[in-house]
């Protein structure tokens, strides 16, 4: 997970160092990624670090953790393939957009209850 953020810092100042207009801090990074994980996935999905999702099927984000590797995630929402459950519809973002929801997804993980 440290790694992650580590490689998403690096790669945000990369892009900062080649006067990227669109570069922007971790902190503007995340909110964009709050943002994009409550209008595209709120619907169903508790997106924020407390509350129930409005489906009681779909698991709250904070918990995503618990058995699912968040970053295994960046592929499969880049790709625009669905992530594993048919009750979802199929999502395709930008790169940015990837970043910016793992990014946020990563910042709200509740700490593993027992890591195995
Ligand atoms: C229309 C409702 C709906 C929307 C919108 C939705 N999801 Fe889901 N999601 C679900 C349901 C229901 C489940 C649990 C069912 C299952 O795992 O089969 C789920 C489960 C998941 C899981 C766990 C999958 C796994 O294999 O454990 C992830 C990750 C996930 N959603 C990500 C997202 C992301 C990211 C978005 C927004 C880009 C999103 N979801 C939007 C309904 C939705």
């Amino acid at each position: 997970m440290n790694r992650l953020i580590l490689t998403l810092a690096a790669l945000a100042m990369a892009s900062a160092c080649a006067g990227r207009p669109e570069a922007a801090s971790r902190a503007a990074i995340e909110a964009r990624g709050g943002e994009i994980a409550q209008t595209q996935c709120g619907a169903c999905h508790a997106t924020g670090r407390a509350g129930e999702s409005p489906a009681p099927e779909a698991p709250p984000f904070r918990t995503l953790s618990r058995n699912y590797r968040v970053a295994n995630l960046e592929e499969a929402l880049a790709e625009g393939i669905s992530v594993g459950h048919p009750a979802m519809p199929q999502f395709a973002f930008a790169p940015d957009d990837v970043d910016a929801l793992i990014t946020y997804l990563d910042s709200i993980q509740e700490a593993p209850a027992d890591a195995p």
